[in-house]
């Protein structure tokens, strides 16, 4: 069997292109444009490059972007001040700090201090809760964009056997959570899972979230399986060259393709998604404030 492949970055697309309409329509009807507040704190240069795609992308939806960039040195009350200032501002209706943060600054207290209704990210403890209770939340952009994948792909999620390797607040946790939402028997397995061939050897799903390449071989994959690669990794490519490197994701993409009924690429697969979740999360907050 050779796997179908799950073009995130065309989904992605269509997910932005839906955005844009909906956005068009509103500021036709209620004269409102939403807006993405982006906090990068230091110069981190992965960060830039996200916040830079993010601000790109907001304006082609027609949205507002406004970016806010502070010193690495920031003092954790200077940035807290500015939270309040966004967080009380009805032009954003969505904030977002890049992560990670400079070592002074403490992550948690920084997140919870955005107000629960414009945490686009879903990172706040109160939509935490609210994703793990199954009331209405914020809910992060990563495993978001995985579960409209699954959902486009297999239709009803209902009974399948899922494994989410990787247990991260970011995208494992919460992947569990939306899974479990869709009536799957969920497995959340790590790095210290034991027997982790045989757990990954019964699922009907796989999303692979560990953050090491090529970390799921193949031959773990059921003849079938539905495969979602998180991992972004850079690995040495000296066949490209001296110096030269790629992208490869948590699984063995080119064994796994034989096995699996249908897997995301890495690039194209779960990264253009994210962004666009965020988009889509962006515009449910500013539907939420205006009723
Ligand atoms: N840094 C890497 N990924 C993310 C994300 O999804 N949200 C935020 N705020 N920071 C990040």
């Amino acid at each position: 069997m050779t796997a179908q492949i799950i073009d995130g970055k065309a989904f992605a697309a269509t997910v932005r292109a839906k955005v844009a309409d909906h956005v068009a329509r509103i500021k036709e009807a209620q004269n409102i444009t939403p807006g993405l507040a982006v906090v990068l704190v230091g110069d981190d240069p992965a960060s830039e490059v996200y916040v830079r795609s993010k601000g790109k992308l907001t304006v082609e939806v027609g949205m507002n972007s406004y970016e806010h960039r502070l010193p690495a040195e920031t003092a954790e009350a200077d940035l807290l001040a500015l939270i309040e200032q966004l967080n009380a501002d009805s032009d954003v209706h969505g904030i977002l700090v890049q992560l990670p943060l400079p070592k002074h600054l403490d992550e948690s207290l920084v997140i919870n201090a955005i107000a629960p209704e414009k945490d686009v990210d879903g990172f706040h403890i109160s939509n935490v809760g609210r994703l793990a209770t199954g009331q209405k939340a914020m809910v992060p952009c990563t495993p978001l964009g995985c579960l409209m994948m699954l959902r486009d792909h297999l239709g009803s999620l209902s009974g399948l056997n899922a494994v989410v390797i990787g247990r991260s607040n970011i995208v494992g946790k919460p992947m569990a959570q939306l899974l479990l939402g869709d009536s799957c028997t969920v497995t959340v397995a790590h790095s210290r899972t034991k027997d982790l061939a045989d757990v990954v050897r019964r699922a009907d799903i796989v999303v692979a979230a560990v953050g090491r390449a090529e970390f799921v071989p193949g031959d773990w994959i059921k003849k079938g399986a539905t495969v979602i690669d998180v991992g972004i990794n850079r690995v040495a490519a000296p066949e490209k060259g001296e110096g030269k490197s790629r992208l490869v994701g948590d699984v063995n993409y080119a064994q796994a393709a034989q096995n699996a009924g249908a897997i995301t690429p890495v690039p194209g697969g779960v990264g253009p998604m994210t962004i666009a979740c965020l988009l889509a999360n962006t515009l449910t907050a500013c539907c939420r404030a205006h009723g």
